[in-house]
This record gives structure tokens, C-alpha cells and sequence, in this order.
């Protein structure tokens, strides 16, 4: 077991600040834990600008940034760590493309994103990125 968890058992979501405002999140919660993935920590939180350009900061030099930073800061988030096999790759699958117009029928982003800005939904997009992003937000203590 200590082996699979080291191999991707764990992936990092954030419920973005449009899915918290539309009042989305118990429907996004209910279509998580249906498809399979066990909560291991959340909470509802806001990002500061110093957050946001810091979990972004691979993508300082798009010229998206300065909007992203400025959508993810606005309203509080829902953040959250999940466990489930292969769980990085299957919950891309589930929230579907960063475009809502390109994913498909039945995620995530085709069913609450309104456009490729705000869309919705966070995943992580590998397991490393999953540790990083999870630790960035949850304290040890905070992981069950
Ligand atoms: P990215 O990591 O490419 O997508 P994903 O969230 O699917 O892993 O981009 C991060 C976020 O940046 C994305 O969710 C929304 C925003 N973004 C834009 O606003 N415009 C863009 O053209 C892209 C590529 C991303």
C-alpha cells in the first residue's frame, strides 16, 4: 500500500471562485465522490494575489496571469485533496479540458464552466504537482 500511494493515489482540486458564487459546490462534490474519490482533506478558503501568483507561477509569462490571479483571488475557493486509484489521471478526465467548449459531455467544465477563464475546476495535472499543491494548502494535520 505504501508503494501505490507514492504512485498516485492522491490528486489536489480546487472549486473555483465561480463555482462557489453560482452555488455549484455540493453538486460538484456529489458528482466527485459518485465517481469514486474519497476526501482526504477541504476546506473553504480565499487565496491572497501572493497565493495565487505563487500556485500560477508557471504560467507568470501567459498573457492570461494577470487576469487568473485576479479571478482566483476574488471569492473564497473550496480546496481539497482526494484519494483514489490512478487518481490524477481520472479526475482530468472527470472535470474535463481547461476550455469548457472542448470537453466533453458530462464533466465537470462542460456542466459548470462558462468559459476557458473561469472554469470551474482545478486538478492537478501530476503527481508531483499533486504533493506540491496539496502541501501548499493543507497542513499534515489536516489530512485524514
Ligand atoms: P492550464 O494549467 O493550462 O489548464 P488546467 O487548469 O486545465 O490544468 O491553465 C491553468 C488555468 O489558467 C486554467 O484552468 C485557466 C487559465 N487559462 C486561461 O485563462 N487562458 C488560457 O488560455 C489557458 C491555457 C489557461
Amino acid at each position: 500500500l505504501k508503494i501505490i500511494k507514492m504512485s498516485g493515489i492522491r490528486t489536489f482540486t480546487m472549486l473555483k471562485p465561480d463555482a462557489v458564487e453560482k452555488g455549484h459546490v455540493g453538486a460538484i462534490l456529489e458528482q466527485i465522490a459518485s465517481a469514486g474519490f474519497r476526501i482526504v482533506a477541504m476546506k473553504l478558503t480565499q487565496m491572497t494575489q501572493t497565493d495565487a501568483e505563487t500556485f500560477y507561477a508557471v504560467h507568470k509569462e501567459r498573457p492570461f496571469f494577470g487576469e487568473l490571479v485576479e479571478y482566483m483571488t476574488r471569492g473564497p475557493i473550496v480546496a481539497a485533496i482526494l484519494e483514489k486509484e490512478n487518481a490524477v489521471e481520472d479526475f482530468r478526465t472527470l472535470i474535463g479540458a481547461t476550455n469548457p467548449e472542448d470537453a466533453a459531455e458530462g464533466t465537470i467544465r462542460k456542466l459548470y464552466a462558462a468559459s476557458i477563464g473561469e472554469n470551474a475546476v482545478h486538478g492537478s495535472d501530476s503527481d508531483e504537482n499533486a504533493q506540491i499543491e496539496g502541501a501548499f494548502h493543507f497542513a499534515g494535520r489536516e489530512m485524514f
